[in-house]
Formats: C-alpha cells, sequence, structure tokens
C-alpha cells in the first residue's frame, strides 16, 4: 500500500515522513513544490523503496490525477501550503493560489480517483486536511480554548486561506461522501522549520548575537506543540479517525511570546555562553506589531484524547531543549537554509524594525 502527502518537504511534512519510515514499511510519495519552505536536504537519505519525491504543484490537476493513477494510495495528506502569516500580510495572493485553489484541486481529484474504487479499497480511503487552530481567530485571557465547535473567525490572510480550504474539505463529505478528516492544530515547533518562524528565528538569532524581534508587548500566547506530538496525532486520526469529523490537536502548553523568548535565552546561555558573561536576553528588542496579530490561541484536546487517545508526550521545556540542540548541532542546514532568499526576507521584514548588533559564527 501507499500513501500521497503533499507538502512533505516542509517542516511538518518532513518530520512527518521520517517518522513514518522509521515504523511503516508502506511507501509514501511526497508531491512537493518546493518552494522557499521545501528543503531537499531533510529526507535526502531515505530508501527510494518506501520514498518518492515529485516535484509538482498541488494546483496542477494532470500532476496529480497522474499521480493517483500510478500510484493508488489509500489515503492522502494535504500538508502542503503557504504557512507563514507575515508573508501573507505582504503578499496574500500566493496564499490563495496553494491553499485555497490547491486544496479544492486536490479534493477534486481525489473525489475522481475515490469513484473508480470499489471494496476494501474505496472503504479504506481517507483524505486527510491538515489545518490550523489560527482558523478560530484570537481568544480572550479568561475564554476557554478553542474546541472543534468554535466559529471560524480568521484574522489574517493566511488563516482566512487555511479555513475557505476547510470548509471546502466539509463540504465534499457532506456533498460527495468524500471520506475526509480534518485536523486543526496549534502551533508547531521542533527540528528543521523554517527560521521565519518565532522559536528557530530566536534560536538562530540569540546564537549568532543578533536582536530578538518581539512583535509588540510580547504578550500574545500560543499553545506550543512538539512537531513529533502533531504527527503522531495525524498518524492516529488517520487510522482511526470518523470521515467527516474534525479533530483539534494542542500541546497543553500556552506561552507567552516573551517567556518563551526567555527560555529560548536560558537554554543558549547554558550551551552557548556570550563572550561577555550577560544573557542572551539582553538581545530581546521589542518591534512594531503585527497588523491583525491575533493575542491568544488554545486547544482544548478532550475530542482526539477521548476518542483516540492522543495526548502529547513532549512538556515545552523537554521539547524546547531538543529543538535549541538540534539548531545548535546541524550546521551545515542552518547555513544552507540562510541563504539569499532568506536574507532577503529578513531586509523587506525586519529591515525597519529593529537594529541588528554584531553577527557572531555558531
Ligand atoms: P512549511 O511552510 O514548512 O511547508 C510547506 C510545504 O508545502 C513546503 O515543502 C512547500 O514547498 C510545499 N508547498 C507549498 N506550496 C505548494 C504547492 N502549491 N504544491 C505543492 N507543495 C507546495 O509548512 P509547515 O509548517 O510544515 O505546515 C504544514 C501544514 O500544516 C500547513 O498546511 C500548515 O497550514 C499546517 N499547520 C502548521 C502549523 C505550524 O505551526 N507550522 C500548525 C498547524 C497547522
Ligand atoms: P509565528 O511563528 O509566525 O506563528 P503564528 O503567527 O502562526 O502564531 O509567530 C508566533 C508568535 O510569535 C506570534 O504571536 C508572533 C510572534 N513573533 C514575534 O514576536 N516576532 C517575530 O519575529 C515572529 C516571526 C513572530
Amino acid at each position: 500500500m501507499t500513501i500521497l502527502i503533499t507538502g512533505g518537504a516542509g517542516f511538518i511534512g518532513s518530520n512527518f515522513i521520517l517518522d513514518w519510515a522509521a515504523g511503516s514499511n508502506e511507501k509514501i510519495i511526497n508531491l512537493d513544490k518546493m518552494t522557499y519552505a521545501g528543503n531537499p536536504d531533510n529526507l535526502f537519505h531515505l530508501n527510494p523503496e518506501v520514498y518518492e519525491l515529485v516535484v509538482g504543484d498541488i494546483c496542477d490537476p494532470e500532476t496529480v490525477k497522474n499521480i493517483l493513477e500510478k500510484h493508488k494510495p489509500r489515503a492522502i495528506l494535504n500538508l502542503a501550503a503557504e504557512s507563514h502569516v507575515d508573508r501573507s500580510i505582504y503578499a496574500p495572493a500566493e496564499f490563495m493560489t496553494t491553499n485555497v485553489m490547491g486544496t479544492f484541486n486536490l479534493l477534486e481529484s481525489s473525489r475522481a480517483y475515490y469513484d473508480t474504487l470499489t471494496g476494501p479499497q474505496k472503504d479504506r480511503f481517507r483524505f486527510l486536511h491538515v489545518s490550523t487552530d489560527e482558523v478560530f481567530g484570537s481568544l480572550e485571557p479568561a475564554d476557554p480554548p478553542f474546541s472543534e465547535e468554535s466559529p471560524y473567525r480568521p484574522n489574517s490572510p493566511y488563516s482566512a486561506s487555511k479555513a475557505a480550504a476547510d470548509h471546502l474539505v466539509r463540504a465534499y463529505f457532506k456533498t460527495y461522501n468524500l471520506p475526509v478528516l480534518t485536523t486543526n492544530c496549534s502551533n508547531n515547533y521542533g527540528p528543521r522549520q523554517f527560521p521565519e518562524k518565532f522559536i528557530p528565528l530566536l534560536i538562530l538569532n540569540a546564537a549568532y548575537g543578533h536582536s530578538l524581534p518581539i512583535y509588540g508587548d510580547g504578550l500574545q500566547v500560543r499553545d506550543w506543540i512538539y512537531v513529533t506530538d502533531h504527527c503522531t496525532a495525524i498518524r492516529n486520526v488517520l487510522q482511526f479517525g470518523q470521515p467527516g469529523e474534525t479533530y483539534n490537536i494542542g500541546g497543553q502548553a500556552e506561552k507567552n511570546n516573551l517567556d518563551v523568548a526567555r527560555a529560548i535565552c536560558q537554554i543558549i546561555d547554558q550551551e552557548r555562553p556570550r563572550d561577555d558573561g550577560q544573557s542572551h536576553a539582553i538581545q530581546i528588542t521589542h518591534v512594531t506589531d503585527r497588523p491583525g496579530h491575533d493575542r491568544r490561541y488554545a486547544i482544548c484536546g478532550i475530542k482526539i484524547d477521548r476518542k483516540l487517545g492522543f495526548t502529547p508526550r513532549w512538556s515545552f521545556e523537554e521539547g524546547l531543549a531538543m529543538t535549541v540542540d538540534w539548531y545548535l548541532n546541524n550546521p551545515k542546514w542552518v547555513e544552507r537554509v540562510r541563504s539569499g532568499t532568506y536574507r532577503e526576507w529578513l531586509d523587506l521584514h525586519y529591515g525597519q524594525k529593529a537594529p541588528e548588533s554584531q553577527e557572531k559564527k555558531l
């Protein structure tokens, strides 16, 4: 049997594939456009018997049709997306194309493919769509966490595009009986995350002697989940989830951004002390806030716990220590990622925001 994953060369996808290949011989096909966020270094060492990369676009019906006809997957896991909120504020169009139209194209292609299946192949088939808690909008400090029943109130072009995709997935279940599953997960962190996102950006900026940009007052709260826990939850939903249902996935680790920054600094103070003996926390710099910045996300994980037996394995402290360790001990990966396009992004986005200090070597 075979499964098809989209966006598997990105952060969560590559962690998912590595976990999958470690625990199963079932072949995994990865359809990835290899945007700036897709990184061939993440997966190059995998055995071609169990892993195959197809470089292509989820928006292209022919590409998707050919893969489905050739490999006849028993499941499609849709992770391909433009995923960074700040980029969606500068240039939303690509988010609509990939996140909305790409998901629509995958659903259409899956529907045609599903119609050709019979018997156990048909019974087994699943379309699993990986989404975010950001579709639910922002919580006040005293609000209960997001449940599967929370209304959709997306606030950024990114979350609006993911919300649109989620609605399409739901509609394909209701209208066409396509056996879909949707997961809405909180903020992930861990190895191989592109360092435009908060945690890897801060780890690398701290280690290189740059400023640590904190948007606004830094009291925005996220529910952080270690990436391999998210991957475990996706596998559980794929295996045991009820078609047509959605499952929230959280890390049971609500933290505000300033506390996350201080925790990162503490670990790096131990592992790579500054030459002047001060804490890396002196590099923390408050910068202009993000427009439409959601104040708080939090996930109620009761449904996935009770129905599918999933709870996260790693505490925030354990996960953060493993993450910092990974970035400090993989300088080749880091250097290749910090290429021209990444520097262009830093200049564009942070150029106006925070003065940089002297760069150090990792
Ligand atoms: P990422 O940006 O690291 O990776 C996205 C991958 O999708 C890249 O490999 C990229 O090349 C590929 N891709 C982009 N456009 C494509 C297209 N048109 N066709 C084929 N491939 C394309 O993202 P991530 O953080 O790994 O997130 C994966 C999924 O999980 C996304 O759908 C995201 O919305 C969702 N999610 C992410 C988080 C998080 O904290 N990172 C939390 C919840 C949900
Ligand atoms: P991010 O990793 O972009 O995830 P998301 O916006 O999807 O939650 O940001 C996490 C939090 O960190 C969010 O509140 C924005 C904040 N943040 C900063 O304060 N500074 C930064 O440079 C970045 C990238 C994010």
